[in-house]
C-alpha cells in the first residue's frame, strides 16, 4: 500500500470535488429545496431518505443513519481505506494522483479472492493474446471476424480464445505456483473421475465478465461449432468473486452510458450486447440467461428508473417479454419494450439491417407496456371468435385500468375500441365497472396504511425521538462546531456532554483546533471514527439558522448542566435506600448532605 498521503494533497482533492457529482454516479438525486435527495444506496427503500447537501459537501440517511463526506461515501460504497477512498475520488475528478499514492484495488477483502482476480485478469490476458497472436486462436478470430466482431469489440471487452487442450491454463497457473486449493476454488477449472483438475474451457470463444467495478470476476465460453453436442455458452460456476444473480455483464462499460441515457436496455444474450454496442447503443446489460433478480434490480435502480427491455424478435423472445413486464412490477422503475422486427435478436438484426436502423429502433422505436401487451393479447386471440373477443377485452381492461394518465387511457381505450369495432363508450363503462370492484378488492384504508408504513415523514419521527437535554446537546455542539468563540467558552468552564457520543465529537473538536470552512470541516470528519462521521453528518444536516443567540446556547448550557444534576440526585437516591436496607447509618448521613448540597445548586440554575 501507498505511503501516508499528505493533508496538502487531501485537502486539494477536497476542494476541488463536488459531492453531488461523485455521489450522483450512484445515486439518481433530485433538486429538493436546498439539498438533493434520492434512494439510500446502502439499503434498499422505495421512498428517499438519503439527502446530500451541496451547501455543507455531506450526505446523511435519515432512515439508516449512516452520512459522512464524499471520503466515508466512497469507504463504505466501496469497501475502502480512507486513502484509497482518497485516491479514488481524486481518479473521478481528473486530479492528477502522485504515482507514490497509487493504491492497489482492494474492494476484495481477503487475500484468496484477490488471488482469484488476478488469476481472472490473467487468465483473460492469456485467451486474449491466444485469439489474437497465435495461430491456434486464428479459426477462432476467423468465427469472430465473421460475425462482425472486429478488433475494437475484442480489445474493449477483452474476448478471447480458449484452445482445445486440456491443461494449458492449469500448466500456466501452475507455474506461477499457485497452491491446488486455490486453483480448485478459481473455477477455472473442472475434475476428472481421478479427481485431477483439467481446464474447465476449451475450443471456444472466451467472454469475461466483469463486476460493476470492472474487475473480470467470470467467464461465458462460446463453441465455434453449431453441430457441437455441448451446450452452446459454458458460464464460470459461482465463486468467492463470483454470483450470477449479482451480475450484469456490461454494466461497468454501461454505467456512464446508462446515466446519460437516462434508460438501461436489458438485452437476452451477450453477442446482443456485443452488437448493440459497435452499434453506438452503448447502454445495454444482460443478465446471465436468467430473470432480473432483486439484487439486479437494486443496482440498476441507483443509477437509472428506466428499463427497456430488448429481447429475442421470436415467439420465445416475445414471451420472455411478456413474462419479464408482468414480473417486473418494481415501482421503482418505469419500463418500455424494444421489438425487433422479422423474428430476428438483436445481433441479427444489426448484422442484417445495419447499426442506424438499430440505433433508431432504439431511439424511436420504444413500446410502453401497454401497447406491448396490448399486441401481445391481440396475437394471442383470434379476434374473429366471439370467445376471444371477450376474452381479450377482458384482459386488456385488466391492464388499462392500472394506468393513471387519462390520455393514455383514452388511447388504448380507443385502440382496444377499434379492435372490437365496438363504441369508446362501452368500453368506458366496463372500465368503471372494473374500477368499483377492484375499490372493493382493495380498500382505501390499506393505501393509508402502506403510506405511513414507507412513512415520508421519517424526519419528524427522528427528531422527536430525542429529550429536551439531548435536544440541547445536538444543538450547542452543532453550534460550537462552527463557532469558535463557543468553543473556547465552554472548555474554559470545562463543559462536559452528558452523552459519550456528543462529548467524544466534542473532545476531537478540541483536539482538531477551529473549523472555518468546508475543507476544514472535511478534515475534521476525517478523523473522527464511523460513529462520529455519522453523527457529525447527522448534526449537520438538522435544519439551523445561520446565527446562533447567547439566549439560546444559555439555555442549552443549563440544560446539559441541570441533566447531570438531575440524574446524580437520582443517583444518590438510590444509593440512599440501599443504605437505609443494610442500615448504613454512616452512609446515609452522607449520602442526604450531598443531597442537600445538589438540590441547592438545582435551584440556583
Ligand atoms: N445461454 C446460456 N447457455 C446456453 C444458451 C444460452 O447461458 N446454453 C444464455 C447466454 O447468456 C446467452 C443467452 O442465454 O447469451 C441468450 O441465448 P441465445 O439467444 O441462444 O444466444 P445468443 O445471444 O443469440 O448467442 P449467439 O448469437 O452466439 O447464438
Ligand atoms: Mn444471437
Amino acid at each position: 500500500m501507498a505511503t501516508r498521503i499528505p493533508q496538502e494533497f487531501i485537502d486539494e482533492v477536497t476542494s476541488k470535488t463536488n459531492i453531488v457529482d461523485v455521489l450522483s454516479k450512484y445515486v439518481q438525486l433530485k433538486k429538493a429545496g436546498k439539498n438533493f435527495v434520492g434512494l439510500c444506496p446502502f439499503h434498499e427503500e422505495r421512498t428517499p431518505s438519503f439527502t446530500v447537501t451541496e451547501e455543507k459537501q455531506f450526505f446523511h440517511c435519515f432512515s439508516c443513519g449512516r452520512g459522512g463526506n464524499v471520503y466515508k461515501f466512497i469507504m463504505e460504497m466501496e469497501s475502502k481505506t480512507f486513502p484509497e477512498a482518497v485516491i479514488e475520488v481524486a481518479k473521478m475528478g481528473n486530479i492528477p494522483i502522485p504515482d507514490s499514492y497509487q493504491t492497489e484495488n482492494t474492494n476484495y477483502q481477503n487475500s484468496d479472492s484477490r488471488t482469484l482476480l488476478k488469476m481472472y485478469e490473467e487468465t483473460a490476458k492469456l485467451y486474449n493474446h491466444i485469439l489474437l497472436k497465435t495461430e491456434n486462436g486464428s479459426h477462432a478470430l476467423k468465427y469472430l471476424n465473421q460475425r462482425d466482431i472486429d478488433d475494437g469489440l475484442i480489445s474493449t471487452f477483452s474476448l478471447g480464445y480458449a484452445p482445445n487442450n486440456s491443461d494449458l491454463l492449469l500448466q500456466f497457473f501452475k507455474d506461477r505456483s499457485i497452491s491446488e486449493n486455490i486453483l480448485r476454488k478459481s473455477g477455472l477449472f473442472a475434475e476428472n473421475q481421478e479427481g485431477e483438475l483439467f481446464d474447465r474451457f476449451r475450443d471456444r470463444v472466451m467472454v469475461p465478465i466483469t463486476d460493476e467495478a470492472g474487475n473480470i470476476v467470470a467467464f461465458s465460453g462460446r463453441i465455434l461449432d453449431k453441430n457441437a453436442s455441448t451446450a452452446k455458452y459454458m458460464n464460470s460456476p459461482e465463486t468467492e468473486i463470483f454470483s450470477k444473480s449479482k451480475v450484469l455483464f456490461n454494466l461497468s462499460n454501461a454505467k456512464k452510458s446508462i446515466r446519460d441515457n437516462q434508460n438501461v436496455i436489458l438485452f437476452e444474450g451477450f453477442m446482443d450486447v456485443l452488437s448493440a454496442y459497435k452499434s453506438g447503443v452503448t447502454n445495454g446489460v444482460a443478465s446471465m440467461g436468467t430473470s432480473l433478480t432483486d439484487q439486479q434490480l437494486y443496482t440498476l435502480s441507483r443509477l437509472t428508473n428506466q428499463i427497456n427491455i430488448c429481447y429475442d424478435g421470436d415467439d420465445p423472445g416475445v414471451e420472455a417479454t411478456y413474462r419479464a413486464l408482468t414480473q417486473l412490477n418494481d415501482e421503482r422503475f418505469t419500463y418500455g419494450v424494444i421489438s425487433v422486427p422479422d423474428q430476428k435478436d438483436p445481433d441479427e438484426y444489426i448484422r442484417s439491417e445495419g447499426s442506424e436502423k438499430f440505433s433508431g429502433l432504439v431511439k424511436n422505436g420504444v413500446q410502453t407496456p401497454i401497447s406491448f401487451i396490448l399486441n401481445y393479447f391481440r396475437r394471442h386471440y383470434n379476434l374473429n371468435n366471439e370467445h376471444d373477443q371477450l376474452e381479450f377485452l377482458n384482459q386488456s381492461l385488466q391492464e388499462i385500468v392500472k394506468l393513471s394518465s387519462p390520455v393514455e387511457i383514452d388511447m388504448y381505450v380507443g385502440r382496444v375500441a377499434d379492435e372490437m369495432n365496438v363504441s369508446k363508450d362501452s368500453i368506458n363503462k366496463e372500465l368503471d365497472a372494473l374500477r368499483r370492484s377492484n375499490a372493493i378488492k382493495q380498500p382505501a384504508e390499506y393505501k393509508d396504511i402502506q403510506r405511513t408504513a414507507l412513512g415520508g415523514s421519517t424526519t419528524t419521527v427522528r427528531s422527536s425521538k430525542f429529550d429536551r437535554i439531548e435536544k440541547s446537546e445536538r444543538c450547542l455542539l452543532y453550534w460550537t462546531i462552527s463557532f469558535p468563540e463557543l468553543k473556547a467558552n465552554l472548555k474554559g468552564n470545562n463543559f462536559q456532554f452528558v452523552h459519550e457520543n456528543y462529548q467524544r465529537i466534542y473532545e476531537s473538536l478540541l483536539a482538531f483546533g477551529d473549523i472555518n470552512d468546508n475543507t476544514e470541516m472535511s478534515d475534521f470528519m476525517n478523523g473522527l471514527d464511523n460513529d462520529g462521521k455519522n453523527l457529525l453528518a447527522e448534526l449537520e444536516m438538522m435544519q439551523m439558522p445561520d446565527e446562533y443567540t447567547e439566549q439560546e446556547i444559555d439555555d442549552y448550557i443549563s440544560n446539559i448542566n441541570n441533566s447531570d444534576l438531575e440524574s446524580r440526585v437520582s443517583d444518590i437516591n438510590q444509593q440512599l435506600k440501599q443504605a437505609a436496607m443494610v442500615g448504613d447509618n454512616k452512609l446515609q448521613l452522607e449520602l442526604t448532605k450531598q443531597l442537600i448540597d445538589l438540590r441547592k445548586l438545582l435551584t440556583s440554575n
